[in-house]
């Protein structure tokens, strides 16, 4: 970790209340298949280099309103400079499935929740759609969705890595409060928050693997099925959205 990233880390804690640090060398989030969570092929996780990374404790009775409270009118990283207002997470805040997108578009910019644009059209008829074709009452509003960074990109370019990082410590703890019995990770920006995994999504999808303890499918993002020649994948879209369910609500 370089010193300025280090310096934002300290900042970023102190802001939070969190006066001591101890460093110690970790990997990134485990990566590990989950063998009865589901049937299927599971790709084993690949080797990790160490990255050194200061993991200062989690606050004492963390809550997502706590969470939403410590982002506040966050500055943190650059992405503050290109959007309306941040957009933090929607949904049952005690929901059983997470799923974590990549990053808010200009519709979700403009209204503060995410996922309200076509890409979140299309993801909130999969929900129900899926739901309710495999016989499990369930709204988008059941579950919780976020993303991995809360700030809309400059015309919606993958976040950075160090806005990655940086926000992500918020969604890990969006997680960790919520600790929901599965995440559902769309797309690959989402994959490479949570699984530290660099692999496509076409790779990596339609099987488990985990977050901390929690099990997480990796799937495709939404706005790659709006893509008029992605038949296919959506499809396989699907399916693991099918998995997801029957793992959660069976
Ligand atoms: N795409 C995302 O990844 N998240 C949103 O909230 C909207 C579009």
């Amino acid at each position: 970790m370089n010193r300025e990233l280090l310096k934002q880390y300290v900042a970023f804690y102190r802001d939070l209340g969190v006066k001591s640090f101890y460093r110690r060398t970790v990997l990134p989030p485990p990566v590990e298949a989950v063998p009865e969570a589901a049937s299927g092929s599971v790709i084993p996780p690949p080797a990790m280099t160490d990255s050194e990374i200061l993991f200062p404790p989690v606050p004492e009775h963390d809550s997502l309103a706590r969470i939403r409270a410590d982002m506040g009118d966050c500055t943190r990283c650059r992405l503050c400079k290109s959007r309306t207002q941040l957009v933090f997470g929607a949904g049952n805040e005690s929901a059983p499935l997470v799923f974590v997108g990549e990053a808010p578009g200009a519709e979700e910019d403009a209204q503060g929740v995410p996922f309200v644009g076509r890409a979140g059209q299309l993801l909130t008829q999969m929900i129900e759609n899926t739901a309710v074709k495999e016989g499990i009452p369930l709204k988008r509003a059941d579950v919780y969705i976020c993303n991995v960074v809360k700030c809309r990109p400059p015309e919606n370019r993958t976040p950075e890595p160090d806005e990655m990082e940086m926000c992500g410590q918020f969604l890990f703890r969006q997680l960790s409060v919520i600790k929901p019995k599965a995440i559902c990770a769309l797309g690959g920006t989402a994959a490479r928050a949570l699984l530290g995994r660099k692999e496509g999504v076409t790779r990596l999808r339609g099987n488990w693997y985990k977050w901390r303890d929690i099990p997480v499918m990796v799937t495709y993002h939404p706005s790659y099925l709006l893509r008029p020649y992605n038949q296919n994948a959506k499809r396989e879209a699907w399916e693991d959205l099918k998995k997801v369910l029957h793992f959660v609500y069976d």
